[in-house]
């Protein structure tokens, strides 16, 4: 069957970024910028995808790893993108008639503008169809240079055009569908005698109107679409519109944003619908978020899972975590890796809790350092309670059963285990288990001494 093969063109360093990290390895939305690409073209009906990777392509290639889809071609030295394309075309199966071909730093690009343009290009029954936009200020790019009868005899880039060709507003937005056999025939004869001595894919569309075929022009409605990220202030751009429309699709989908714009979302976190989201919170990684949940200001969930009718209050930092029904935390609580909090528990104001799992229903509402532990059902664990988890060199579990009440102030000296159903006093030390049911105190006897102040004061 007739397929649709994709290049997407990622071997240049990106200079501009004045960065170690190459270009196309940035992150927008929480997934390196050649994801967007990569993600419409599939999108758009694409079937195959070969990758062009240069500068720190074992950094591209571990990142895209194996997936079914995706080739990789390298290009060792960057002689231009006719080259690029060359070195791609043998990674390209047989069964692609159409050929795709888009760049590594154009994250805003649609998949519906992708497909349209290629239903339009087959449609149309032409060799070649370039993606073009109208711009106010066209420098920098390459100009469309059209005929009479409205087809694309020739693209000039901005070094090597003549000031007539520099006022054309019309610019190549650097996406083209390309019928096979014509891009290999012409790649293979591609010469780099111009300005920049480069091998520049474009000169295929003189090549094209030389041999009389169609070359048309796919021009894009909205030009901000095909915006190239070149520095960190097109990355911002990039990432703002990026965001714009993540919260959009959230929005429509049943998700609350109080305030989209200082909402932050990674592309792949996903949220349920009458779940509340409040100004400044940021949810990045694989987070999945239930139904009716309450997600607080500025606060952090990283690759979380919570379930239905969780509530986070105002700046709470959750990192790999999962949290069930009704639980509730913060403000200002912490939930570090490994954190495990059953339906209906409460971790509050000033908790910080590190691989631990609490049963339904346990409360540690203040001020209390929980790690390496685990606590069973309905339990209360007061103000103040600390794991004492690491002895230096190892770390030791703490295990508290269900129905335990542990006082305010409350040391467990790990590996410790408190029997369900017991009591520590309020400022124990707890050294040794406790057997089920039972109270541990642990405390220095107080003595008042009666008049003590007031025969101080006396003295003087
Ligand atoms: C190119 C087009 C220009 C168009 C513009 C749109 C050519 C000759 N010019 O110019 O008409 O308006 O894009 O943004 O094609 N790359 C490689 N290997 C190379 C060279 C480039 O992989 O040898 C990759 C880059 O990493 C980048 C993309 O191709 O992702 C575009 O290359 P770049 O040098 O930025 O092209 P422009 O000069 O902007
Ligand atoms: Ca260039």
């Amino acid at each position: 069957m007739a397929e649709t093969g994709a290049i997407v063109l990622a071997a240049g360093m990106g200079t501009r970024m004045k960065s170690a990290l190459v270009k196309v390895m940035h992150p927008l939305a929480g997934v390196p910028m050649i994801e967007w690409p990569l993600a419409a073209a599939f999108e758009a009906g694409v079937a195959e995808c070969v990758v062009v990777a240069g500068h720190q392509e074992e950094k591209v290639r571990a990142h895209l790893g194996e997936r079914p889809g995706i080739l990789f071609a390298t290009q060792a030295e960057q002689l231009g993108t006719g080259h690029a394309v060359k070195c791609a075309l043998p990674q390209l199966p047989s069964s692609c008639e159409t050929v795709l071909i888009l760049c590594g730093d154009t994250p805003l690009l649609t998949a519906a503008t992708l497909s349209e343009m290629l239903q339009r290009h087959k449609e149309s029954g032409a060799t070649l169809t370039v993606m073009t936009a109208k711009v106010a200020n066209p420098f920098g790019y390459g100009r469309i240079v059209k005929g009479s009868d409205g087809t694309v005899q020739k693209i000039v880039e901005q070094k090597d055009a003549s000031a007539e060709e520099r006022e054309i507003t019309e610019v190549n937005a650097g996406v083209y569908c390309v019928d096979a056999g014509f891009l290999k025939a012409a790649v293979a004869e591609l010469k780099n005698d111009n300005a920049q001595g480069e091998y520049y894919l474009t000169d295929i569309v003189s090549r094209a109107a030389r041999e009389g075929r169609s070359c048309q022009s796919f021009q894009v409605v909205s030009p901000s679409e095909m915006m190239g990220v070149n520095d960190r202030a097109q990355l911002a751009d990039a990432a703002k519109i990026l965001r714009r429309r993540i919260n959009r699709e959230l929005m429509l989908s049943g998700v609350t944003l109080i305030d989209p714009r200082t909402t932050y979302i990674d592309r792949d976190v996903k949220i349920g619908k009458d779940t509340v989201v409040e100004p400044g919170a940021t949810i990045t990684g694989n987070t999945v978020i239930g139904e009716r949940c309450r997600i607080g200001q500025v606060s952090q969930i990283h690759s979380c899972r919570l379930a239905d009718d969780v509530t986070v209050k105002a700046g709470s930092v959750l990192e790999e975590s999962v949290v069930y029904e009704f639980a509730s935390i913060g403000p200002m609580a912490h939930l570090r890796p490994g954190s495990e909090l059953h339906a209906h528990v409460k971790v509050g104001n000033f908790v910080e809790t590190k691989k631990v799992v609490m049963g339904e229903g346990s409360k540690a509402s203040h001020l209390t350092y929980l790690g390496d532990a685990v606590v069973g059902k309905e339990c209360n664990i007061g103000c103040g309670t600390i794991t004492c988890n690491y002895d230096g060199v190892r770390k030791h579990k703490t295990v508290i059963e269900d129905g335990v009440f542990v006082g305010s102030d409350v040391q467990l000296v790990a590996p410790v285990t408190v029997g369900r159903g017991s009591l520590i006093a309020a400022g124990t030390t707890v050294t040794q288990d406790v057997p089920a049911d039972s109270l541990a105190i642990s405390r220095t006897p107080q003595t008042n001494k009666e008049g003590w102040v007031l025969r101080k004061k006396q003295q003087g």
